[in-house]
């Protein structure tokens, strides 16, 4: 059975009298979209009220019938060309569209922007850019529509062409064509060769949308087969969901995230019907695995070579349906497929009103109901996930408040962390009885990773070393894991070229795992110049289940190099130093870290205190009090 091709869904968007639906009702018609006699009854309905026919009333009227019409979903305007099928994502309004497209209501692959030639570029037209920019949907026709009224100027039409390709430009995107079209006459729509406009060489409208790359559909793309429900059925253990995106099939090696944990596909079993080789995208079935391995509900199920996102930090553009506003420091549940975590907002970005689209210049410090804003989000527990632009169902998630729905967002710019190839083969999983939930009992806060990063000089060790006394003096289990000392002994084959670098720290991220596994608190100092390697970190660390902290130790290079602790910079500068980080070799400053410190304003007392601040109430267990220095025994 060959799966019918799927119709590319498509959004009309611009300013509200350019002329969207006369467009969308001129299209319907001349695919002969809609029923017979259809055209004519509306024809006749407008005479008997002497009224002049337009296109616009069939969408008017095709909206009201489906309305009516409660089995048939509204948003399913279909049309066809010669080529393919389409389906019009119903937009009412912007907000609408924006609402629908953030929690997974629906989804445009394209994008059709309308421009009246005789108004021109306005500020709707420009907020319904930002709009498709937001949303990440990268193919875009601009449709320069009424030209009739310009009398079919080349002048005008390229005037409207330069003025808004740079607007999109600023905003990242390319539209595919722009394309000169009058609705209402129907030059350019869906016939080409236009004699009214002979300068224009181009295709019609529809030819171009027929240009549009094909919708890759969820069972082409990687594999994402989250888990629902783990059965035990006799000495069987079947787990259960349905396969998001991609194709599983027995004898697969599985990674299942959080935790990273391989297993191979043993069976895979359907409801109430024999067992089948292999399950794509969209079914519902149970499996079962060859290795012994702990999975449960949420945990996500993919293929090595392809793994998505861990992480307990993520960016997000958040549409906010709330009552109550969205606050920095405010929790929430965070739904994904079947993951449900607690998070907490860790930043504001720029707020847009959603109504609107106007950016407000004022700083906000909370989110109120229908805008849009950029944030941060951490999680309690580390949440897979992938870019929605890769994975859409993957890249979605909801907030909810007390059971109900108080947002929903998409996730993008998150960066992949490829999985180090192992390469042993026969290797096996050991479990240990003692939990880290046990020793963190017993030691009365959790494990955790306190990642410093910072150029050479800005005062990592010296925070370390006085951190990691402040811990102690709280009967807190620490250690330092400090860049030269480690490079004496596990890391004294290594350099400082990036991949150097990069095993630098991944040994180190290694490391750290395993002594936060054991329970400790521990405090890694090392330059880690690049962002990659420490969101490298930051997911190994997170797959122990311990905490993971960045703290970006601040100081202007500057600054860095007056003080030069080592005489290293003053070599660099002399060229007896290659590679020095801040002089020839670069620094990535972290985007996102949980703590920051200015150690060329705050004192390493103040830093330190700032940073204890930030982190004791992390590393403690519901209801206990870790971190409290200790009363004097009487
Ligand atoms: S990292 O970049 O791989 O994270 P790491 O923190 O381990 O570096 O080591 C940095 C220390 O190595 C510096 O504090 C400095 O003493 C020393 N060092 C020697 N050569 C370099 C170099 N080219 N760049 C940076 N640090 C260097």
């Amino acid at each position: 059975m060959t799966p019918e091709p799927s119709r590319l869904k498509i959004v009309f968007v611009g300013h509200v009298d350019h002329g969207k639906s006369t467009l969308i009702g001129r299209i319907l018609a001349e695919t002969n979209a809609l029923a017979e006699g259809k055209i004519e009854s509306i024809r006749q309905s407008c005479a008997a009220q002497g009224q002049p026919f337009e296109y616009a009333f069939l969408l008017d009227a095709l909206s009201e019938e489906q309305e009516q019409n409660i089995t048939i979903d509204t948003t399913q305007i279909q049309f066809a060309s010669a080529l393919r099928g389409y389906v019009i994502i119903d937009a009412p309004g912007h907000l609408e569209f924006l609402k629908n497209m953030i929690t997974g209501a629906a989804s445009a692959d394209a994008a059709i922007m309308v421009i009246a030639a005789d108004e021109g570029v306005r500020e709707q037209s420009r907020r319904h850019g930002q709009l498709l920019s937001l949303l990440g949907i990268p193919q875009v026709i601009v449709a320069v529509n009424k030209m009739d009224l310009v009398r079919y100027s080349e002048e005008r039409f390229r005037e409207i062409e330069r003025e808004y390709a740079a607007f999109l430009r600023s905003l990242g995107l390319t539209a595919r064509s722009f394309l000169p079209v009058s609705a209402s006459t129907g030059e350019n729509v869906t016939s080409g060769g236009s004699s009214a406009m002979p300068w224009f060489k181009g295709t019609n409208l529809l030819a171009a949308l027929d240009e549009f790359d094909a919708a890759i559909s969820a069972a082409e793309l990687p594999l994402r087969f989250p888990i629902q429900d783990v059965y035990r059925v006799e000495n069987r253990r079947i787990f259960a969901g349905r396969v998001e995106s991609g194709t599983l099939r027995v004898g697969d090696r599985l990674v299942f995230s959080p935790h990273n944990k391989t297993a191979q596909v043993a069976t895979i079993e359907r409801w109430a019907a024999p067992t089948a080789e292999s399950a794509t995208a969209g079914e519902s079935i149970g499996i079962t695995l060859s290795d012994h391995i702990f999975v449960e509900r949420g945990h996500v199920a993919s293929h090595e070579v392809d793994t998505p996102i861990e992480s307990n930090r993520m960016r997000a553009k958040i549409f906010w349906i709330g009552r109550e506003p969205l606050r920095i420091g405010s929790r929430y549940r965070l739904k994904l497929v079947t993951q449900d975590v607690e998070c907490q907002v860790a930043a504001l970005g720029p707020v847009l009103d959603a109504a609107t689209l106007g950016s407000s210049a004022v700083e906000h410090s909370e989110l109120r109901i229908n805008e849009v804003a950029e944030v941060t989000l951490q999680t309690r527990a580390p949440l897979v996930f992938d870019n929605y632009d890769r994975i859409p169902v993957l890249g979605r998630f909801v907030l909810a408040e007390e059971g109900n729905l108080v947002g929903g967002g998409i996730v993008s710019g998150a960066v992949y962390t490829s999985r180090k190839e192992i390469k042993s083969e026969n290797i096996f999983w050991s479990e240990s009885e003692i939990t880290a939930q046990r020793r963190a009992a017993r030691n009365e806060h959790r494990g955790a990773v306190v990642w410093l990063t910072g150029l050479s000089g800005a005062g990592k060790s010296t925070i370390a070393r006085a951190l990691e006394k402040e811990l102690f003096r709280r009967s807190m289990h620490t250690y330092v894991l400090d860049g030269d000392n480690l490079r004496h002994g596990l890391n004294s084959n290594l350099g400082f070229t990036p991949e150097d670098r990069a095993e630098n720290i991944r040994r180190v991220s290694e490391v750290a795992k395993l002594m936060a596994d054991a329970g400790a608190v521990v405090i890694t100092s090392f330059i880690s110049p690049y962002r990659i390697d420490r969101t490298r970190a930051r997911a190994v660390v997170l797959q122990a289940g311990a905490e993971f902290v960045e703290i970006f130790v601040d100081a202007p290079l500057a600054t860095c190099e007056e003080r030069d602790p080592k005489g290293l910079y003053q070599k660099a500068r002399a060229g007896e130093l290659k590679g020095f980080t801040g002089i020839d070799a670069p620094y990535e400053a972290p985007e996102d870290p949980e703590i920051v410190v200015h150690t060329h304003k705050q004192t390493p007392g103040e830093s330190v205190a700032w940073i204890l601040d930030g982190l004791l109430p992390r590393l403690r267990l519901k209801g206990s009090c870790a971190g409290r220095l200790p009363t004097k025994k009487q």
